[in-house]
């Protein structure tokens, strides 16, 4: 049996955390909703939509970045750490947003960027103008260039985005001039966090929005930060990249980046102290194993990170079961809760990516994606949603090239095709684009949106007891209402090699077919919510399904068919 402790260092109380086990829905701003008929999705959109995300059932949102910037790569590129760029809003709507969830009971998270701003921030440009040797420039990584005339990139990094990770500045004499450092692309310059004013500018970053009364933080490439201290070569380029992946060990998981998670975990423990309101902290981890990642979610650092091996397991029974069992032991036995992830902004559908052939999403890779959230929504820890899973929307895979806004796409040379098809603008109702997204019939989204999204559309799937929003919608609820989901004890439970079968808690069983034919259903009876149909004994391929064995009396035990 694996154990998850039921405490997390400065924050243990009677009562568990709320976000020990929350299910937060990530709302990419720019694609949820648009209220000015702009193409682009704002403030005022999300907070209209706050209804629909309480009907789901969510206990709080994760807000992408919506900060000024000049949108290189769609706001993680910061140019103002505590303003609301005008194309979303503005601290007004920022602030009625807030109230309205907390009056819904829904919690807000804000993305926080501290590996790299904007080269339109105030310090980058000031950087700019002071020239080498000044304390502006001591801000970034600003180096001399190798080889003759330092034409030569300073050392031998890849960028995560394509090309070498170093652009070269003229100086303002109008000679070519230093080098500095950008992991991502040239308008997102790496902060340098030996610099003691980096720290403290965060500080005041974290403070500014905690004051304004949101209940945590996303943090951004938060295994990043700090760059080995001599800035030397490599030792495998090509797997940098290659694998676009936080692979160079000189570059990415120093050991000083967890003195600013301590810090920022002080923090937090301040405010929660003044009122009593658990604060969290979840990173954006890219570490090799499961062990490193444990590492970021000691009791004194990050309350939580993104365990993305669930996201990169294949379908497969024991892929999962590896992943699961890995975090299990090396995650929750840090006394923090694993944070599960299928999908973001980042990577392609779940649809999509489990084999779906068919885009309008009706076929296997539909089948699995919907076994695969009744799976996550069964393991101990919290859960993040990405805006549109709840829809079953797939992958657009065929927008054209022309309308690509994804620097990964620019920066590789029109190679790679990776994040637009993710984040296309989400259907709420109709029959044709905008399909309710943008006030106003005539309005271009900022990416097209195909026909077929009309079958994907809110109005639809609310209105369809079988769709994948009924599907997390009772997955949710039951969640709430069973004492055995959420935080506690996992135990495997004997099945075929294609099958996943465990019990959670006393009596509740979950288990997942990734096989193709039926096999015999490992509890009796109708099961409390399922995936797909479970013809009597029989779990089917491609189908999760839950059941409650103890307890007739539990007020749940009652079968629900969610298709
Ligand atoms: C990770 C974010 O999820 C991604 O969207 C962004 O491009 C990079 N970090 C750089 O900030």
């Amino acid at each position: 049996m694996l154990t998850a402790p039921a405490s997390n260092g400065p924050s243990q109380r009677l009562t568990l955390p709320w976000w020990r086990d929350a299910v937060i829905y990530q709302v990419y701003v720019r694609s949820f909703l648009d209220s000015t008929g702009d193409g682009i999705g704002d403030l005022a959109g999300v907070r209209s939509g706050l209804p629909y995300l309480k009907k789901l059932g969510v206990d709080g949102i994760w807000l992408s970045p919506f900060y000024p910037s000049p949108q290189h790569d769609h706001g993680y590129d910061v140019a103002d750490y505590t303003g609301v760029d005008p194309v979303y809003g503005d601290l007004g709507e920022f602030a009625l947003l807030v109230g309205d969830a907390h009056r819904l009971d829904i919690k807000v998270l804000l993305d926080i960027v501290p590996n790299h701003c904007s080269s339109e921030h105030p310090w980058f440009q000031q950087a700019l103008a002071a020239g080498p040797g000044s304390e502006a420039r001591s801000r970034f990584h600003f180096v001399p260039g190798r080889g003759p005339g330092g034409d030569l990139p300073p050392n031998n990094w890849h960028a995560m985005f394509g090309g070498p990770a170093w652009s070269r500045v003229t100086e303002a004499d109008g000679t070519p001039g230093e080098w500095y450092l950008h992991m991502f692309t040239p308008e997102q310059p790496d902060l340098n966090w030996r610099n003691p004013a980096v720290g403290a500018l965060f500080d005041q970053v974290l403070r500014c929005w905690l004051d304004r009364g949101v209940d945590g933080f996303r943090i951004d490439v938060a295994a990043g930060l700090f760059k080995h201290p001599e800035l030397p070569d490599s030792p495998d380029p090509e797997a940098d990249a290659r694998t676009r992946d936080s692979v160079n060990p000189l570059a990415w998981n120093q050991p000083e980046v967890h003195q600013v998670w301590r810090r920022w975990r002080e923090v937090c423990e301040e405010y929660t102290a003044l009122d009593g309101r658990e604060r969290l902290l979840v990173g954006e981890v890219s570490v090799p194993t499961a062990r490193e990642h444990a590492l970021y979610v000691r009791p004194d650092e990050l309350h939580q990170a993104f365990f993305f091996d669930l996201l990169g397991a294949a379908w497969d029974a024991s892929a999962f079961r590896t992943v699961i069992t890995d975090a299990l032991r090396d995650i929750a036995g840090t006394g923090s809760s694993v944070t599960w992830v299928l999908n973001n902004h980042d990577q392609v559908r779940t649809v999509t990516r489990y084999g779906e052939s068919d885009p309008k999403g009706s076929g296997l890779g539909a089948a699995r994606a919907r076994a695969a959230a009744l799976l996550m929504l069964a393991l101990p820890g919290a859960a993040y949603v990405y805006q549109g899973e709840e829809l079953g929307l797939p992958e657009v895979v065929d927008l054209p090239d022309e309308v690509l806004t994804d620097p990964i796409f620019r920066r590789t040379g029109s190679r790679a095709r990776v994040r637009d098809g993710c984040r296309v603008p989400l259907p709420w109702s109709g029959h044709a684009s905008p399909f309710g997204f943008s006030a106003g019939t005539q309005v271009k989204p900022w990416l097209p949106q195909p026909g077929w999204f009309a079958e994907h559309a809110t109005d639809r799937a609310l209105a369809d007891p079988r769709s994948f929003w009924h599907l997390y919608r009772e997955g949710l609820q039951l969640r709430r209402g069973l004492p055995q989901l959420g935080e506690g004890a996992l135990r495997w439970l004997e099945s075929p090699p294609q099958v996943l079968a465990f019990e959670r808690g006393d009596g509740l069983i979950c288990a997942v077919n990734f096989g193709t034919e039926p096999v015999p259903a490992p509890a009796a009876g109708a099961p409390l919510l399922s995936s797909g149909t479970c013809p009597a004994g029989t779990l089917p391929g491609s189908t999760a399904a839950w059941w409650v064995v103890a307890s007739a009396t539990n007020p749940h035990a009652r079968p629900i068919s969610s298709q």
